[in-house]
């Protein structure tokens, strides 16, 4: 059945779906009285009176804010186990790299995965896909990374695969070949290009692939090594600068990665050349706040006309947090992004890093993803701390909420 949202606040964040760059995040296009009509799953009709069928059911948003679904762009929510124990050591000053080094962190949690099976591992990620919904998140990424071999990573990328055939959201799986290793690097990371990376091209042939290039993890080197073989058949994505800034962002810019992601301790001259790139960059704020209260640098890579986008990250190590509206209320705390910036950044710019032109904006012929706020004014999305803003999702145009 057609449905009609009518007496809306819209955010519809301008005409394309190129991503936004520099001062143009700020630009949410806003018709401050409008309506909106669905049909077919689609955006039909969008602006402050539109013609609708006589059947079409009507919600009536009561000079609310009705936005595009959020797109979570950047997340590790497929996994098993828990790191309660290890988060202590972290209260107690164990830093994040010194528990990966003693075998902790994402090895925990590699443990935990091997010993789920696939249907486990399918359903925890799908409660934690059905606690996104609710937040106002329509369309979802998650990782692998948690194997560490072909048959762990492959269950892992099957399982995401699974629940995301039961989720009324979008999900988009990419391969985290290059989380952590085993044995000798140099070894390990031979094998993900010879053994793991064909397996999962078989299977997976769009998916995008993503490494973790920090000390302790996978090395530059490791990662142009793999990126150069993935390439040629796969989008690359990668995780920089979390910790330290070891000179990946050059190589990634060199070889037209997607994204990079993390950011928090790249230095001034990184930060500017991939704001003048086509990658984007992607904060990942709730990290900052559980792991170690450090921000990329966002205004600087702004100012610089970058393409920001914004993610939860959700994971059980460094970012227990699926919450988008978090994720921009910490973005304007913590990154000194303005709500108008943070919006954009979770929205039409994040639906870039995954490459998805048909959502992220309200405009005829976009995916009805949508989200109604409890809010007359959008900046109380960013304003509010905890609680759930959203009042109702619309998920290809279906109200699941
Ligand atoms: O992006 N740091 C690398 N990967 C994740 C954390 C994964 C984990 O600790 O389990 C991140 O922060």
């Amino acid at each position: 059945m057609p449905l009609l949202i009518r007496n809306a606040r819209i955010l519809t964040l301008g005409p394309g779906t190129r991503p936004r760059r520099g001062k143009e995040l700020a630009d949410l296009s806003i018709i401050p009285a409008g309506e909106v009509l669905v049909t077919d799953g689609k955006i039909a009709a969008v602006g402050p009176k539109v013609e609708a069928p006589a059947d079409a059911e009507i919600i009536d948003a009561l000079g609310r804010v009705l936005m595009p679904g959020f797109v979570d762009c950047h997340t590790h929510a497929c996994w098993a186990g828990d790191r309660l124990a290890e988060w202590e050591m972290k209260l107690r000053g164990v830093p994040y790299l010194e528990i990966l080094k003693q075998g902790g962190g994402i090895h925990s949690t590699v443990k935990a995965v091997r010993e789920a099976t696939q249907k486990q591992l399918a359903a925890s990620l799908r409660e934690r896909l059905g606690a996104m919904l609710r937040e106002g998140t329509t369309t979802v990424e998650v990782k692998s990374g948690y194997g560490l071999t072909t048959e762990a990573e492959m269950k892992m990328l099957r399982a995401i695969r699974r629940a995301a055939a039961e989720w009324p959201g979008t999900v988009v799986a990419t391969a985290l070949l290059g989380h952590a290793f085993e044995g000798e690097l140099d070894d390990y990371a031979r094998m993900v290009v010879k053994d793991m990376l064909p397996e999962v091209s078989k299977e997976f042939p769009d998916i995008a692939v993503d490494a973790y290039c920090e000390e302790g993890a996978w090395s530059v080197d490791a990662c142009v090594k793999f990126f150069e073989k993935a390439r040629k058949h796969h989008p690359i994505r990668v995780h920089a600068d979390q910790f330290n800034s070891l000179g990946m962002i050059p190589e990634a810019v060199r070889m037209h990665a997607r994204s990079v992601d993390h950011l928090e301790a790249s230095t001034k001259k990184d930060l500017i050349a991939l704001a003048q790139s086509p990658t984007l960059g992607v904060i990942l704020p709730c990290t900052g706040l559980h792991t170690d209260q450090r921000f990329m640098r966002s205004r600087l890579f702004i100012e610089q006309g970058g393409a920001l986008a914004l993610a939860t990250n959700c994971n059980p190590g460094t970012s227990p947090s699926h919450s988008i509206p978090l994720a921009i209320a910490l973005a304007v705390r913590f990154c000194g992004l303005t709500p108008a910036e943070a919006i954009v950044a979770a929205t039409v710019n994040a639906a870039a890093v995954l490459n998805l032109g048909d959502r992220g904006t309200i405009a005829p012929g976009q995916r009805a993803d949508l989200v109604l706020l409890h809010h007359k004014d959008e900046r109380a999305l960013a304003y509010e701390l905890g609680g759930n803003p959203v009042a109702t999702v619309i998920c290809g145009g279906a109200i699941t909420r």
